[in-house]
């Protein structure tokens, strides 16, 4: 069984992704950390965030062993994650692995923002996650004070604004739910309820794949 779980910044996904994979033993990929890897390596090197070409080349020899780094979690590396994954170069340097990924036989989760729509356009099961940006942004602020960092909710508000614009904006494999999503909406629920929702999703599609 193949899940695409996509959605826009802090709507929950990784974490709803995370407990679908333990709770069906499926693996795991969170492809948005391969494109905070480039992201974080360009600049890292010392190149532009808009050089595509050069964004290219660091998605093509992208070393996996470099996706545990703690730093890859952070608010910059997203930001800059989003930055590069405008490029098409980037997009088709990740597919491959990221098509490989999915294929294990036993299948797998993946979640991102393109995953239903262009990496597993046949995947069993897919879910596009949202919520308001006011809900979300209050999300990612708590998130990153209790890590201990103090930011203000409305600079983070601008910042999710800005990067749903760019994803869904963007030309090469824009944020958009595909036709035959599941669309689950979180901005009232928290995440045990969501996982649940999620869990009946999933359950209530399977006669229908059968
Ligand atoms: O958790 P959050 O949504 O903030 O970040 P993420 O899922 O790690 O994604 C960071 C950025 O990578 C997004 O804003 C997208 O621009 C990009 N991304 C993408 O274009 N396609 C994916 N499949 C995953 C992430």
């Amino acid at each position: 069984m193949i899940i695409a779980i996509d959605g826009p910044a802090a709507a929950g996904k990784g974490t709803i992704a995370q407990r679908l994979a333990t709770h069906y033993g499926l693996a795991y990929l969170d492809t948005g950390l391969l494109y905070r890897a480039v992201g974080w390596e360009m600049t890292k090197r010392g190149f532009d965030l808009d050089d595509a070409e050069a964004a290219g080349q660091v998605a093509s020899s992208l070393d996996v062993e470099s996706l545990a780094d703690p730093v890859l979690r952070g608010h910059r590396a997203g930001e800059r994650a989003s930055r590069v994954a405008v490029h098409p170069q980037v997009r088709n340097a990740l597919l491959k692995f990221q098509r490989d990924f999915a294929s294990r036989p036993e299948g797998a989760v993946l979640d991102g923002r393109d995953i239903g729509t262009t990496i597993c356009p046949n995947a069993d099961i897919k879910i596009f996650v949202t919520a308001t940006a006011e809900v979300r942004a209050r999300r990612r602020t708590d998130e990153l004070n209790a890590k201990g960092r103090t930011v203000a909710y409305p600079r983070i508000l601008d910042e999710i604004r800005a990067r749903d614009a760019r994803d869904a904006g963007r030309v090469a494999a824009p944020l958009k739910p595909a036709v035959d999503a599941h669309l689950l909406d979180t901005t009232d629920k928290d995440i045990e309820t969501a996982f649940r929702a999620a869990v009946d999703i999933i359950e209530r599609a399977k006669p229908e794949r059968e």
